[in-house]
C-alpha cells in the first residue's frame, strides 16, 4: 500500500505542474487507474467498435412533449404520482386530477399508500443474488400546486395573494401535501415485460413530512432542536424537500433535505417580537419568510416560526434510511452539516473509512465533504449503520493554480470556530454550517447540486447548475457580504447555462484535506458560432469569458458534441463514463435531458444526448442497475408553466390528460448494458 501510495503522489504531483495538459493528463490517466488498481474489469467485455461512435445518433434538442431516445434505447414508464403502492388501494390517476373531488377527508391517508409527487432522486438496492428483483427509494421533493390543484391560477403571484384563503377554504390539503411528500420505498422486479412494481412488497413503505425519525449525532439533544412537542430534541416529524440523494456503502439509502426554507411561516414577525437572540442567530444564513411557499403555517403550528421557532433547525440534514428494515427508524445526520442538502454521494478512502461529498444548492454557497472516523466493515453491516454520525465535516476553498484544500468545521479553542467566533460546541456549527463555512474562507460557488465522486478513478465530478448573479461586484447575499465576481472555479459571468468541476484528492485518497481542480465542463450551445468553443483549460479565465463561451474537456470539434444547459444529478456506469441529468429552463436551449461524456482517453468531453424529457419536465435520479441493463431517471414536473386546465404536457397518459411526474426505466432493445455502442470506449483499451 505504502509503495502504491508513493507512486501515486509522484503522479499527481506531476499532473499538477502539468494540468492544463490535456495530452498529459490523458496520457497519465490509465497510469493513475493502474496504480489504484483500479482499471475496469469489465472493459473487454463491454467495449463496442470505433464504428460505434461515428454512427451514434445523440437526440435533441427538441421541444417535443415525449420522451425521445438515441437509436437502440427504450423505456417503461415504471411508476408515477397517485399510483398503489399496496394491494387493495385506490390510484388516483391523471383524469381523477382534472377536479378537485379527490382532496376529500381521507385524501392523506390514501397518498400515505400511493407514490407522491414530484419524484426526484432514484436509489437501486438489488436484492442480495438476484439480477432481476430489487428495491427502490425515491425522493418526493415538492407540489407543483398549480399542476396538483385543478382551478389555480398559473400565476404564482396570483396563487401567493390567494393562498390563505384557499386553504381555508380546502382545509385537508395541509395534511395531503405533507402525505405526499418524503421517500417511497417499493420493491420491483423484472419479468418478461420489463420492470414492475411489487405491490405490498416486503420493503414497501412511505416516508412522509410526519414520520417520526431520530435526531443523530453532534446536534441530537442540543437546545436549538428542543420544540413544545420534543422537549429533548432528539426525535423529529418527518422529512420533506427531498432533493437528490445517494447510498452507502452498507445499503442505506441518503436522503436530502433541501429547500427547507419554503416551508415555514411568520419568520419576520417572530423576529421582531423575540429576544431569543440564540435562535435568531440560528437563523441568520439561511432566512426564513413571513409567508410560506405552501401555506401550512396556516394549519399546522408546527410549520409557524411564532410558535415554533426551533422546528426549521431540525430540518436541513442528510436522513439516513434502511431500504432493508420497513420498521426501522430514518435518522437525521446532524454530522454531515445543515445546508440546503442537494445529495450525498459516498466513496471509500484508501483506509477504508467512507466520505460523502454534498453540495449546498443556493447561490454562492459552498461544496462539502464528510469523512467518516471509523471504517467500513464490510463482514459486518450492523457494525456500520451509525458510521456516520462521528467524522469530520469539511468545506472546499478552490485556490488559483488549480489546487485546493478541504476547510474542516470543528469546534477548537485553539482554531477558528469557537465560542470567541460564535460557536457554543459541534452542535452550534452543524446547525449554523454556512455561517462557520463563511467564517473559514470557503469558495462560494455557482449553486452546488450533485457532488459525485467516480468509483473507477476516485475523481470528483461537481455540478454547478446555474448562476445569473455572478457578476463582477461585491455585494450582500443572505446576511453576509460576498464577492459576487467570476473566480477559477466559477469563471463565467452571469452563469446561466452552469458549469462541472473535476476534482483529483491529492494521493487519491478521499480523506486528503487537499486537492487539485479544473474546469470540467462550461455547458451551453457549440452550436453558436458567434460564442467561442474552448479547446484549452487555461483560456477558461474570470474576466475573459462571456456568457455563451463553452468548453467541452478539452474535446476539439463543436460539431461533435450536444449543447446542454443546467447539469443536476450526475451518475457513473460501470465503465466510468459520466452521466448527466438537466434542470434547466426550456428556453436556452429545449427540453430538459440525459447526457453522457467520458472522462477519460482520447474521447474525454465528447458530450452527447441520449434522452430528452416532456415539455416543463426536469430529469432527475441517474441511476443504473449493477448489471448496467436498465437505467432509471425521474421526471419531475412534467408540464410546468400549464395548469391542470391548461396543461402544457400530456406526459406519460397522452390523451388530453393533464401531466404527472413518473420514473422510466430506459433499456437496450437488446437487453445489453446500456453503454453498449454508445460511445467508443478507447479509454478502457489505453
Ligand atoms: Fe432540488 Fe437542487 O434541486
Ligand atoms: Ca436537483
Ligand atoms: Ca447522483
Ligand atoms: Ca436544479
Amino acid at each position: 500500500m505504502d509503495a502504491l501510495r508513493r507512486k501515486s503522489s509522484t503522479y499527481f504531483g506531476s499532473l499538477l505542474t502539468q494540468r492544463w495538459s490535456r495530452r498529459d493528463f490523458v496520457a497519465t490517466s490509465s497510469v493513475a487507474m493502474a496504480v489504484a488498481g483500479t482499471l475496469p474489469s469489465i472493459a473487454s467485455a463491454s467495449a463496442p467498435s470505433r464504428s460505434a461512435t461515428r454512427t451514434f445518433r445523440a437526440v435533441g434538442p427538441t421541444r417535443a412533449d415525449e420522451i425521445l431516445l438515441s437509436p437502440g434505447l427504450r423505456h417503461d414508464v415504471l411508476i408515477g404520482w397517485g399510483d398503489p403502492l399496496f394491494d387493495n388501494v385506490k390510484g388516483l390517476s391523471a383524469k381523477d386530477i382534472r377536479s378537485l373531488a379527490w382532496l376529500d377527508e381521507q385524501a392523506a391517508a390514501r397518498q400515505e399508500k400511493q407514490f407522491g409527487t414530484n419524484n426526484d432522486a432514484i436509489a437501486f438496492f438489488a436484492t442480495p443474488g438476484k439480477r432481476n428483483a430489487g428495491v427502490l427509494c425515491v425522493n418526493h421533493e415538492y407540489v407543483s400546486t398549480e399542476l396538483t390543484f385543478a382551478g389555480l391560477s398559473g400565476d404564482s403571484a396570483e396563487r401567493s395573494r390567494n393562498r390563505e384563503n384557499w386553504i381555508r377554504s380546502h382545509p385537508h390539503a395541509v395534511a395531503w401535501m405533507q402525505a405526499t411528500h418524503g421517500v417511497s420505498v417499493l420493491n420491483i422486479d423484472r419479468g418478461l415485460r420489463g420492470w414492475q412494481v411489487v405491490r405490498s412488497g416486503a420493503a414497501t413503505r412511505r416516508i412522509t413530512a410526519n414520520t417520526p425519525m431520530q435526531i443523530m449525532g453532534p446536534a441530537r439533544g442540543d437546545l436549538l432542536m428542543r420544540t413544545t412537542a420534543d422537549p429533548t430534541g432528539t426525535l423529529a416529524l418527518g422529512t420533506f424537500a427531498n432533493c437528490a440523494g445517494g447510498k452507502t456503502p452498507w445499503g442505506t439509502y441518503l436522503t436530502a433535505e433541501e429547500n427547507i426554507q419554503d416551508y415555514f411561516g411568520g419568520a419576520r414577525s417572530w423576529a421582531t417580537s423575540s429576544d431569543d437572540d440564540l435562535t435568531k442567530l440560528a437563523h441568520q444564513r439561511w432566512p426564513l419568510r413571513e409567508r410560506s411557499a405552501y401555506g401550512w403555517e396556516i394549519l399546522d403550528a408546527r410549520f409557524d416560526v411564532r410558535r415554533e421557532p426551533r422546528e426549521p433547525l431540525r430540518h436541513g440534514w442528510i436522513v439516513e434510511i434502511d431500504p432493508t428494515n420497513p420498521a426501522s427508524a430514518p435518522k437525521k445526520r446532524t454530522a454531515l452539516g445543515r445546508f440546503c442538502h442537494e445529495g450525498a454521494n459516498t466513496i471509500l478512502t484508501r483506509d477504508g473509512r467512507v466520505a460523502a461529498y454534498m453540495g449546498d444548492d443556493a447561490r454562492f454557497e459552498y461544496v462539502y465533504k464528510f469523512v467518516t472516523r471509523d471504517r467500513f466493515d464490510p463482514k459486518n453491516r450492523a457494525a456500520n449503520l451509525d458510521l456516520l454520525d462521528h467524522g469530520t465535516l469539511y468545506v472546499a476553498r478552490f485556490d488559483a493554480e488549480g489546487r485546493g484544500e478541504w476547510l474542516p468545521l470543528v469546534y477548537d479553542e485553539k482554531g477558528p470556530l469557537n465560542r470567541r467566533s460564535g460557536f457554543r460546541n459541534q452542535a452550534d456549527i452543524v446547525i449554523k454550517c454556512r455561517a462557520a463555512a463563511d467564517l473559514l474562507g470557503a469558495t462560494p460557488m455557482d449553486r452546488p447540486e450533485d457532488v459525485e465522486p467516480s468509483p473507477l478513478t476516485g475523481r470528483v465530478y461537481m455540478a454547478l447548475t446555474k448562476n445569473g448573479d455572478r457578476e463582477f461586484r461585491l455585494g450582500d447575499f443572505n446576511g453576509r457580504d460576498v464577492d459576487f465576481s467570476p473566480n477559477l472555479a466559477n469563471p463565467r459571468p452571469k452563469n446561466d447555462f452552469g458549469h462541472i468541476v473535476e476534482l483529483v484528492e491529492e494521493g487519491d485518497d478521499a480523506a486528503s484535506t487537499r486537492f487539485s481542480w479544473n474546469v470540467f465542463l462550461l455547458a451551453g450551445d457549440p452550436r453558436n458560432t458567434q460564442a467561442r468553443f474552448l479547446t484549452r483549460a487555461e483560456d477558461a479565465l474570470p474576466g475573459q469569458l462571456q456568457r455563451e463561451d463553452t468548453f467541452y474537456a478539452g474535446y476539439g470539434d463543436r460539431a461533435q458534441v450536444s449543447p446542454i444547459a443546467c447539469p443536476d444529478n450526475l451518475g457513473f456506469d460501470a465503465t466510468g463514463r459520466l452521466w448527466i441529468v438537466t434542470d434547466a429552463d426550456e428556453e436556452l436551449i429545449g427540453n430538459n435531458g440525459c447526457f453522457v461524456v467520458p472522462t477519460t482517453g482520447p474521447d474525454r468531453g465528447l458530450l452527447k444526448q441520449v434522452m430528452s424529457a416532456p415539455v416543463g419536465s426536469e430529469v432527475c435520479g441517474c441511476e443504473f442497475t449493477p448489471d448496467g441493463t436498465t437505467l432509471f431517471l425521474s421526471i419531475q414536473h412534467p408540464g410546468e408553466g400549464g395548469t391542470i386546465e391548461n396543461p402544457a404536457s400530456h406526459w406519460p397518459d397522452g390523451r388530453g390528460l393533464p401531466a404527472r411526474s413518473a420514473i422510466i426505466a430506459v433499456s437496450r432493445d437488446d437487453g445489453s448494458p446500456l453503454w453498449r455502442g454508445i460511445l467508443a470506449p478507447e479509454f478502457l483499451r489505453a
